[in-house]
């Protein structure tokens, strides 16, 4: 079966952070509607605690949920194990990436593109990610930038070089 095509969509603050107790450091609607634009219609994969802090389940999307936990399951969920187990049951649909730490961290070697907010502030929180751009091979196609609705932040389009 051809792997489908991945994309990681992350916002991330200037020192890395992602998350804080177990949720967004900030509410940037603008994010949150090109996260919508994004992701719809994709199926997302995500971890498991990334599923438990949604609000609900995303109308639109199939939830790939990755637990190590083989009793683990929850409405609305399609569970995997791995990658492999996750790729297998996206059955060929376009991927979302949509975290956390550790699933970014597993999918950034086979995703092809990754779509950054960058949140241009330091920002305190728990859960943070390397800047995908420090290991290199990604070329930035597209940039706009935001002012203060609530904080500075930069819409980025990384492709694999
Ligand atoms: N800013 C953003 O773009 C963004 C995006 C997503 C999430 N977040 C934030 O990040 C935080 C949550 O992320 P997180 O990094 O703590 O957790 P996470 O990546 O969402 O979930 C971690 C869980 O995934 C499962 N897992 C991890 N590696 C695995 C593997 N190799 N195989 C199978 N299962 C695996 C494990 O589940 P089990 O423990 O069940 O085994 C692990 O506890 C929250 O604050 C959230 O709001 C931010």
């Amino acid at each position: 079966m051809d792997t489908p095509p991945i994309t990681i969509v992350v916002a991330r603050a200037q020192n890395g952070v992602i998350g804080r107790d177990g949720r967004l450091p900030w509410h940037i609607g603008a994010d949150l509607r090109r996260f919508k634009a994004l992701t719809l219609g994709s199926a997302m994969v995500m971890g498991r605690k990334t599923f438990e802090s949604l609000p609900g389940l995303l109308p639109g999307r199939r939830h790939i949920v990755l637990t190590r936990d083989a009793g683990w399951s929850a409405q609305g969920a399609e569970v995997g194990h791995s990658v492999e187990e996750a790729l297998r049951l996206a059955n060929g649909e376009r991927v979302s990436v949509i975290g956390g730490a550790d699933i970014f961290e597993l999918f950034l070697p086979i995703a092809g593109r990754i779509e950054l907010t960058e949140v241009l502030r330091e920002i305190e929180g728990d859960t943070t990610m390397p800047d995908p751009r420090s290991s290199g091979g990604w070329r930035e196609t597209f940039s706009e930038d935001h002012g203060n609705e609530p904080l500075p932040f930069r819409f980025v389009t990384l492709e694999r070089a």
